[in-house]
């Protein structure tokens, strides 16, 4: 076993393990679900979380973590990545912030990269990705194909994937391919036909890019069906670019979560709380691509659970930073910092339909971060500061 002390706060994400009381600190909105422990220490029995509480209640651990008075909250679950994937944009990124406006067609460069790139090229990426989100608080990956766009280049992604992850998206269905321009619906057929058959048992979820100049909600429906009928769970790319069905058709199916809703009407708002579809709010990429920002007042008004993730790709949005986001959503979405230290913990679980991570409470696996901060809001009070001493997953440490 291993005692974690001298945390200053310990976010648990678990009401019921507060010491804090919320009456006594004028509790901000979404307080009470970080279930924070004040003077508290944490011990980890091999890879769980097995006790949490006040220090001075603490049993004796055979090792012990000092977390030097600063605060531990959980690893953060970053649940939309597309990390596979070769070549540079950054001309791209440049353009835009001189007036270009972002497009799905972009999506085009990196996959004739990525078609090009060999394995091992990919991997190194994906690695030294994963390495640079580790070291600001990330311990849990979604992960996407999409930059392949043909069975073996999809496939391919999907087995690099699976070496780094258990969560694996297929989406195949990220745009129509150069080679299927003038019969997109011949891709969507190839799609549904060949490479999620071909994905199913590699692939956790299915996702689709339900937008203008991606696919339309016919196509992305039959796409969804298919990956369930080969038992994928779905999510969806939703509203990024443009007001349209795509909320309401993830909440029609079920769908773990529904991504970017950057636009939201009242009635989409309602659907997705209805279905219990989560809302995963990308700040990064309206910061990356000048677009509003959602304000997740609203979400939460309509009883919408909300994750924060960072959709880190080489196109519209190359940040890693989960702290970078939280800044982001508290500054420009109108999360309170409470509800967003949430959404980027719990909220990302729930987009995974995951409760082994997210919280730290007994049964949890021991994912969590040490911060060189007394508090859990230094995250957004300090942005751009690397706060993030060390970080373990699974009772290891993994960036120190
Ligand atoms: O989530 N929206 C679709 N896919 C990515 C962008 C991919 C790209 O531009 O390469 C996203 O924003
Ligand atoms: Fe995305």
């Amino acid at each position: 076993t291993i005692l974690v002390t001298d945390i200053s706060e310990l976010v648990t994400n678990d009401p019921s393990a507060a010491t804090a009381d919320p009456a006594t600190t004028s509790a901000p909105e979404g307080y009470e679900r970080l279930g924070v422990i004040t003077d508290a220490a944490m011990l980890i029995d091999g890879d769980t979380v097995s006790w949490v509480g006040p220090a001075a209640d603490a049993p004796a651990g055979d090792t012990t973590i000092s977390a030097k008075g600063g605060a531990v909250i959980p690893g953060f679950v970053d649940s939309h990545n597309h990390l596979v994937f070769a070549g540079d944009r950054s001309a791209e990124f440049a353009a835009r912030m001189a007036g270009q406006k972002y497009s799905a067609g972009g999506i085009a460069t990196t996959v004739a990269a990525t078609r090009a790139a060999s394995d091992a090229e990919l991997e190194d990426n994906l690695t030294m990705l994963m390495r640079q989100a580790e070291h600001s608080g990330t311990t849990t990956f979604e992960i996407k194909t999409g930059y392949g766009l043909t069975l073996d280049d999809e496939i391919r992604q999907l087995d690099i994937i699976n070496r780094h992850t258990d969560e694996s998206t297929l989406i195949a269905a990220h745009v129509v391919p150069p080679e299927y321009k003038d019969d997109p619906e011949g891709y969507v057929d190839l799609v549904i036909d060949e490479i999620i058959p071909a994905a199913a048992g590699k692939a956790k979820w299915i996702d689709v890019f339900c937008e203008e100049g991606a696919f339309t909600e016919d196509q992305t429906a039959r796409i969804l069906d298919a990956g369930v009928a080969a038992g994928m769970r779905p999510r969806l790319h939703a509203n990024q670019l443009t007001a349209g069905g795509a909320l309401q058709l993830a909440a029609a199916h079920s769908c773990a979560s529904a991504d970017h809703a950057t636009f939201a009407s009242d009635a989409d708002l309602a659907a997705l709380a209805e279905a219990g579809t989560v809302a995963t709010l990308l700040p990064g990429v309206e910061f990356s691509t000048r677009q509003p920002y959602p304000d997740a007042r609203r979400f939460h008004a309509a009883g919408v659970t909300v994750a924060i993730a960072s959709d880190c790709n080489p196109g519209s949005c190359f940040t890693s930073s989960i702290p970078f986001c939280i800044a982001l959503a508290v500054r420009d979405m109108h999360f309170t910092v409470e509800q967003a230290v949430w959404s980027a913990t719990a909220g990302g679980a729930a987009a995974l339909e995951r409760s082994d991570i997210g919280r730290l409470s007994p049964g949890a696996r021991a994912d969590f971060s040490i911060l060189t901060a007394p508090s859990y809001r230094h995250l957004a009070y300090r942005p751009g500061v690397n706060l993030i001493a060390e970080v373990h997953r699974a009772g290891r440490p993994i960036a120190v």
